[in-house]
């Protein structure tokens, strides 16, 4: 579809359901997707922009998806904000917004579950760091990934590199299962104090925020040692979480580790290329992912 920059954004239209997006489909031309659950901050704007100059289309799809939240984590709290994402999407130049229902995605979802029998495996990837502390989180990525790229069928699609292993684990289900669409990432957009943009940052008080800026400082500490090799790297932002653990509010870690960003799996302390150090953590109630790429 055509923009004209000078004229008032237009209103992307929006998609409730697959076939209401096939009978646009033909339209779109070369099609680049960018998933999101809403609540869009920069990052998905710069995602967008991304998505823009890869596509004649960009298609945002809009879905907090029940299948890839655990029994105790924020899927009734996470926040929903439709007519404030439908105005940035019309800012950033989007064509079609994607908004389905649970009912649309999952047909048979009920009382006692969304009723999914059939699920992605995301094997060993899927088990290790975000997996291992988030179990079932990513078979619920790649399945709702897998039903998203089959209901808008892009050409590419666009994932923030702040969720590094998502991006890890959604290139190789395409590579693995043969999907015809090309993954492409976008880095992490931070605020100027070093915050990693992210759709659960509003749960942060202000205390919490000024605590969590730990992660970033100890990424960017760890970065900073990277000549020096692995040890090094993960002694250096190790002391900014040590100390961060004492800070008020407290900053409580459940990984830091320094991985191969095609497999995630740690490396070992002779190991020399690119690399991913990746840190997850709680700030009050709040769990926040960051990382850094970087080459040792
Ligand atoms: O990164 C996200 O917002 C989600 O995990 C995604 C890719 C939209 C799947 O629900």
């Amino acid at each position: 579809m055509t923009h004209s920059t000078a004229s008032a954004p237009s209103t992307p239209v929006v998609a409730r359901t697959g076939e209401e997006l096939q009978a646009l489909r033909p339209k779109l031309g070369r099609l680049a997707l960018v998933p999101t659950m809403g609540a869009l901050h920069a990052g998905h704007r710069s995602l967008i922009a991304a998505a823009r100059e890869h596509a004649e289309s960009v298609a945002v799809s809009i879905f907090v998806n029940p299948l890839q939240f655990g029994p105790n984590e924020d899927y009734d709290r996470y926040p929903r904000t439709f007519d404030a994402d439908l105005a940035a999407c019309a800012e950033e130049g989007v064509d079609v917004v994607f908004a389905p229902t649970v009912k649309d995605m999952y047909p048979d979802a009920g009382p006692d579950g969304i009723g999914q029998i059939v699920t992605v495996d995301p094997g060993s990837m899927g088990r290790v760091l975000e997996g291992e502390f988030r179990p079932g989180f990513f078979q619920g990525v790649l399945t709702v990934v897998n039903k998203l790229f089959n209901l808008v069928r892009p050409d590419v699609a666009v994932f923030g590199q702040k969720d590094a292993q998502q991006v890890a684990v959604v290139r190789r289900m395409v590579r693995d299962l043969c999907l015809p669409v090309t993954i492409l990432s976008a880095p992490t957009v931070r605020d100027p104090d070093g915050l990693a943009t992210s759709s659960r940052n509003v749960y942060l008080s202000p205390e919490e925020r000024t605590s969590a800026l730990a992660l970033s400082r100890a990424l960017f500490a760890g970065a900073d040692a990277a000549p020096s090799g692995p040890a090094a790297v993960l002694a250096a932002a190790g002391a900014v979480l040590g100390e961060a653990a004492h800070a008020t509010p407290p900053v409580s870690v459940d990984y830091l580790a320094l991985v191969d960003p095609a497999t995630f799996t740690e490396v070992d302390g002779d190991y020399r290329g690119e690399a991913v150090l990746a840190v997850a953590a709680w700030v009050g109630e709040t769990r926040l992912i960051d990382n850094v790429p970087l080459t040792l």
